[in-house]
This record gives C-alpha cells, structure tokens and sequence, in this order.
C-alpha cells in the first residue's frame, strides 16, 4: 500500500500506517514555539504529556500537574500544531475512579485547547473511564507498563512487566483497551519481545518508549531527545543533540558581549 500524502494526521491515518507497516514517529511539545517546530519537520503525532510537570515545572513526578496546567500547555501546542496529531494527557486525579469527572475532564481539554485526542494510564482498572469518554465520541490513547503516575505504587523506575503475571495481566489490559476502542496504545519501559507480542495480538498502532524497536512506532520526550534535561538518562534514551550545551555556549556569548559592550552594536539600535 502507498503512502498517501497527508494535510492532517487522524487517528484513520494512524491505523492506516500500522496496516501498511509503516512505523509512527510521536514527540511531547508543551509549547507553541517548540510544537510549530516539531510539527513543521513533519512528525506524525505531538504528545502534550504530563511530563510538562517534570520538564516545565520541576516537578519530581507528573503527579503535581493540574488539569487547568494541561489545558494550558494543550492550547499552547494546538496554536502552533497544522499537520500532526495532537494527544494530551490528562492528568493524574482527573480520571480515576470516576468516570463521569474523567468524561469532565476530557471534554474540557478538547474543548478548550483544540486538541485531536486524550491519553490515560491503565487497563482494567480505569476501563469505565474509557468507555465513558469514548462514548462522547473523544479519542482515547491507551498508556499500559511503566505508567508513571502510579510512581507511587510501584516505588521504583525499573522495567516493569518482567514477571509472568505482570506480564499477562498487560497482554490481557492491551486486548481489553483495543476491544474497547482505544485507537492506539503506549508501552513504557517493558520487555522488547512482550511489547512485540502486544503489537501483534493487537490491531491498533502500539507506541513505545523503552519496549523495543519491533511496535508499530516510537515516541521520546522532547527536551530528553534535544539534551535540554541532562539528569534523565534510561537505557532507551536516544539524545540526538546536546542543546543543554549550545544553550549556555549562546547564553554566554550575549553575557560577554553585554559585559563588553559589544551588544548592541551601531546597526541594532534605532
Ligand atoms: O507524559 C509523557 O511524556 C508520556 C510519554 C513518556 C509517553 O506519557
């Protein structure tokens, strides 16, 4: 099947790409700046992820970050967003256990910020959540494994579904989100062969960051993959610039040059 030119990404588009093998490229943005850049190079899907609340607020976790702070970011992104498709995560405490506040919540951030779908961490457990925003016709990504605003129960970053029950209890949750009408799916930091099993036993694109390379696509977040963050070093981080570095070379640069007088010179001033 040939790739057809796309003006816009959907979800249609997305599910089309895993049919043809044609793997999926998704980056976090939580700025207008930064999303009008990434989304100019042509990336398929921008993730307005609450790891917002790590690399834009300074957080420990992504648990701090409040649904008016997504919604934020999520307007910020959709402005400088034409072709890619635009995924936020709603944030720990807006969902769980309650499905008619997460169908809230979800109607807020499509209604407020533009954006084209929601992301939510877990399986069994916040399924009526899903249904419930599904029901409103949203677009709901799945997020399964290493979830991070459940940091707190698991009391560790390591791979997680390592063990068989674990493991099973995730073949079984991916299965149940895809039956449900999830139109895709994350997997974070698992075993590269359970994420190929899950991207095979399911029909919607899975996406994964630290599950291996044979999933339906791939997605980093941004400030990790450019070298602006430098504490964060997993296994499956792939920095492919060092702009922490560049940053401070161009900040010391304009320093000296105030210090000596040298800026602004004759042409840039009025
Ligand atoms: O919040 C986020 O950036 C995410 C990705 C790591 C998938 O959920």
């Amino acid at each position: 099947m040939k790739a057809p030119k796309v003006t816009k990404v959907t979800t249609h588009v997305l599910h089309e790409m895993k049919l043809r093998g044609e793997k999926i490229s998704m980056l976090t943005a939580y700025d207008f700046s930064m999303a009008k850049i990434v989304d100019s190079t042509g990336i398929d899907v921008i993730l307005v992820g609450d790891s917002a609340s790590n690399v834009m607020a300074g957080h420990t976790t992504t648990l701090p970050i409040t649904l008016n702070e997504m919604i934020y970011h999520a307007s910020s992104v959709t402005r400088g967003v034409e072709r890619a498709l635009v995924v936020v995560d709603l944030p720990f405490g807006s969902y769980q256990g309650d499905s008619l506040k997460a169908l809230e919540s979800a109607i807020r951030i499509m209604k407020e910020s533009s954006a084209d779908a929601v992301k939510l961490e877990g399986g069994s457990e916040i399924i009526e959540s899903i249904v419930r925003i599904l029901s409103a016709g949203i677009p709901v990504m799945g997020h399964l494994g290493l979830t991070p605003q459940s940091i707190n129960k698991f009391g560790t970053y390591k791979v997680r579904a390592t063990d068989s029950e674990e493991a099973e209890k995730l073949v079984s949750d991916a299965k149940l989100l895809a039956d449900t009408g999830c139109f895709a799916l994350v997997l974070e930091k698992i075993p590269a062969k359970l994420a190929e099993k899950v991207a095979k036993a399911v029909k919607i694109p899975v996406i994964g960051i630290g599950a291996g390379s044979k999933v339906d696509g791939q997605v980093l977040v941004l400030h990790d993959m450019l070298g602006i963050t430098q504490e964060f070093s997993p296994r499956f981080l792939r920095r492919y610039h060092n702009l922490n570095d560049e940053i401070k070379i161009a900040v010391q640069d304009y320093i000296r040059d105030v210090k000596n007088v040298d800026f602004p010179n004759d042409k840039e001033q009025y």
